[in-house]
């Protein structure tokens, strides 16, 4: 295990970075008092790579995950995602970067309970004005990957809390983004479930997705391959679990 400082880490040709923050604020106002969720942050995210953020609560790890899935803006700052500044985006704009190059993992699943397996899986497809043939055929073929082929008529409520997940995952894979945020994704579910939740992340990494993940707890944290610890609105540490020769590479200046 190598330990580096969050802002002297870099990973990557600027063409293999899915995700670069530079000097990216988030202040709340509150009352007369100034927040800043995120105080200064610089963060490289290579095209591929597999992360885990932690830190204590109030440290700024859901600022930042709603930063990086574009559900909010920095208050100072650049966000780059596939090379495209957000600053310069519309809303509109914004909502279509997110249906177009992110996917959401949430704690509570987030499923709609009137909406079939099928049809929770396929609605960002809809959204984004597919052919509903060709939406339902990626939505079985996605549905087998998560290992749900034989759920497709199921509503949320009659699968089980692990089963769920596999169908907000197979959501999050349908407009095929090249990142998929997750927070806490197995906050919900008992320690075998949430291990198998989390080999089917590991094996999406494998296939070649950006994988973003809030934990708090350290087993969860220890699949990913770089694990981010936020402290005080800004990174407090990376350590690169991996260490393999093709990290070791990278464009690193060890702490
Ligand atoms: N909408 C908001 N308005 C004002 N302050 C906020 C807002 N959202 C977050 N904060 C503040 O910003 C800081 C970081 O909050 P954040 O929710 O990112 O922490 P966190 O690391 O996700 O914590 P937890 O582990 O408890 O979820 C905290 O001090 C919080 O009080
Ligand atoms: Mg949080």
């Amino acid at each position: 295990m190598t330990q580096y400082s969050g802002q002297e880490f870099g990973v990557g040709n600027a063409e293999d970075r899915v995700i670069e923050l530079n000097g990216v604020w988030k202040t709340y106002r509150m009352g007369d008092q100034d927040v800043n969720a995120l105080a200064g942050v610089d963060l490289q995210i290579q095209r591929g790579s597999f992360w885990a953020i932690s830190g204590s609560s109030g440290s700024g790890k859901s600022t930042m995950l709603n930063l990086l899935g574009c559900l909010d803006r920095p208050t100072q700052g650049k966000y780059l995602l596939e090379g495209q500044d957000i600053a310069s985006t519309s809303d509109d704009e914004l909502s279509d970067l997110r249906l177009k190059h992110l996917g959401f993992i949430f704690q509570n699943f987030n499923l709609i309970p009137q909406l079939t397996v099928q049809e929770n899986i396929v609605l960002p497809l809809f959204y984004q004005g597919i052919d509903p043939n060709e939406a339902n055929e990626r939505g079985q073929s996605i549905a087998a990957l998560v290992g749900l082929a034989e759920r497709l008529g199921h509503r949320p409520t009659e699968l089980s809390g692990g089963q769920q997940q596999r169908v907000a995952i197979a959501r999050a894979l349908a407009n095929n983004p090249s990142v998929l945020l997750a927070d806490e994704p197995t906050g919900n579910l008992d320690t075998a479930t949430g291990d198998s939740i989390m080999e089917l992340l590991v094996e999406l990494h494998d296939q070649g997705k950006t994988i973003i993940m809030v934990t708090h707890e350290p087993e969860i944290a220890a699949y990913a391959q770089y694990q981010l610890v936020m402290r005080d609105g800004n990174i407090e540490s990376i350590t690169d679990q991996t260490n393999n020769e093709h990290h070791a590479q990278k464009s690193v200046v060890q702490a």
